[in-house]
Formats: C-alpha cells, sequence, structure tokens
C-alpha cells in the first residue's frame, strides 16, 4: 500500500528494510486506540549474557523509549506499560530498588522525549506504597505533562488489577456514603477504576512467551486482542511492535456477537 507506506514514512523518519517491508502490511487508518504492554523478559535476556538480571531492566528501558515515540508518531491515543506490580515487591530488594532508581533516571532521561511528542503521563497503582522519591517524579511527571494533547502514555507502577477493582468498589462506597443505592453498574465501575476515561485496550502485548495476564488490566482487557510473542523485552525492536499491528489487524473482533466487522481495527 503506497499511501500507507508515505504516511509511515513521515510519521517514523528512516526506517529500516525490514521496517519497510512490515509497513507494506500495515493499514495506518486502523491502528488500535490503546495498546497495553506487560514488558517481561528482562531478567532472562540478562542472564542468556551472563548478565545481573538489572542489565536486563536497563536494556528494556531502551524497548520501552522505541514502543512510545513509535505509539505516539503513529498517532496510537493511549499506551500502558506495565512496569511494577503489587506483587514485584516480593523480589530481592537490591532488584526493587534499582527498579524504583531506574524509573527515576528514566523519567528524568525522557522528559523531553515525552514533551516532544505532546505525550501526556498518568501512573496507575497505589501510590501510598512507593518510595516519597518515586511519588514526588511521577507527580511531577502528571503535572509537566498536564497540558499536553497527544498520547496518554499510563505506566502501571504498584499495579495490581485486582486492587484496582477492589480501590473502585471502594470509591463508589464512599461517595455513597454509607446511604446504599442503586445497584453498581459496568459502566460506574469503569469510571472508578485508575484508567477512568481511556478506551479500554484493543491490543495486549506480552513479550517473552507466559501466556497469562498477570493481574493486568483485568477489567479492562475483556474483549482486547492478546499477542504474545516470544521476543524478550530488551529485543523488542520497533519491527517487532509493527508487526504485533499487522497481527491485530488480521484479527476478526466479535465482541461475543455473531456479525463480525472483517478486520481488528475500530
Ligand atoms: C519483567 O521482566 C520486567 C519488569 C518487572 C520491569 C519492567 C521495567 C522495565 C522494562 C524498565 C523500565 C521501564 C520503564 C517504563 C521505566 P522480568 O524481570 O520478570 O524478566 P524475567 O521474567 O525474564 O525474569
Amino acid at each position: 500500500m503506497a499511501h500507507s507506506l508515505e504516511l509511515s514514512a513521515a510519521a517514523l523518519g528512516p526506517v529500516t528494510a525490514e521496517e519497510s517491508h512490515i509497513l507494506e502490511k500495515l493499514d495506518l487508518e486502523r491502528l488500535p486506540r490503546h495498546i497495553a504492554v506487560i514488558m517481561d523478559g528482562n531478567g532472562r535476556w540478562a542472564q542468556k549474557r551472563h548478565l545481573p538480571r538489572v542489565a536486563g531492566h536497563r536494556a528494556g528501558t531502551q524497548s520501552a523509549r522505541t514502543t512510545i515515540e513509535t505509539c505516539a508518531r503513529l498517532k496510537v491515543e493511549a499506551l500502558t506499560l506495565y512496569a511494577f506490580s503489587v506483587e514485584n515487591w516480593r523480589r530481592p530488594k537490591a532488584e526493587i530498588e534499582f527498579l524504583m532508581q531506574l524509573l527515576r533516571e528514566y523519567l528524568r532521561k525522557e522528559m523531553p522525549l515525552i514533551q516532544r511528542n505532546n505525550i501526556r503521563m498518568r501512573f496507575l497503582g497505589r501510590p501510598d506504597e512507593l518510595p516519597d522519591g518515586v511519588r514526588k517524579d511521577t507527580r511531577e511527571a502528571m503535572e509537566a505533562t498536564a497540558g499536553n494533547t497527544g498520547m496518554v502514555l499510563s505506566i502501571a507502577l504498584n499495579y495490581g488489577g485486582r486492587a484496582e477493582i477492589v480501590d473502585a468498589m471502594n470509591a463508589i462506597l464512599a461517595e455513597r456514603n454509607g446511604h446504599g443505592g442503586a445497584a453498581v453498574t459496568e459502566e460506574q465501575l469503569s469510571r472508578h477504576l485508575y484508567t477512568a476515561n481511556l478506551p479500554d485496550p484493543d491490543l495486549l502485548i506480552r513479550t517473552s512467551g507466559e501466556m497469562r495476564v498477570s493481574n493486568f488490566l483485568l477489567w479492562q482487557i475483556a474483549y482486547a486482542e492478546i499477542f504474545v510473542t516470544e521476543t524478550l523485552w530488551p529485543d523488542f525492536n520497533r519491527a517487532r511492535l509493527l508487526e504485533a499491528l499487522v497481527d491485530f489487524q488480521g484479527r476478526e473482533r466479535r465482541y461475543g456477537g455473531i456479525d463480525a466487522p472483517k478486520t481488528a481495527a475500530r
């Protein structure tokens, strides 16, 4: 599709021969509105190279940067990255501290890219349990990008899907202030989730081959197309992302009905 190729070349800047080949198969008018990513496999990537696990996390920041910039340039509305789950506190203390430091460093270093791409930042999860410095930096990142009008980048940090639903229910109960009220609706619950105002993900990408949802966006992925790749997160480059988008466009989305729209598009 020559039209598509022209558009993409302009949006993405120089592309490799491999990317150009994949782009020929991609319709830029039918991209997912919201992409969610489980960035898995940093530890295995490092292990394969006889490096400490944390080297994998550091290498993973480059894949995060590429994914963020590519999605923003392709005008995807929302991108949500799973950076730290409520279960991740079970990891060794040194690894947790490294991840928290890496995130702070990342926010500082990537702010010019975030601003240049007109990205709004959000953080999904329970902030109360995060170290003070991390809370401060995440607050500042949200404030600094609040006026931007492009893609919403959400970083799931101290995030749990079940915790999110519990938090939403408690927020609804608190609003009612002990006065009962009508039955809770799906729409009302959605409005109280951390992702309020975002469309549900159309596409969930998981790297490194595990066939699990791992407590990520449990409510929101009800109808998401799931793409699992064996590629480890630090190896997930722009070509692999574009391949995931092509795969998405080949899916038949029926939302439980039988009258299938022809393509996976919005
Ligand atoms: C999973 O790999 C990855 C994480 C728990 C951390 C994710 C963090 C990054 C990719 C870097 C920072 C990114 C941002 C956006 C700041 P794993 O350790 O579970 O890998 P394994 O399953 O191979 O052990």
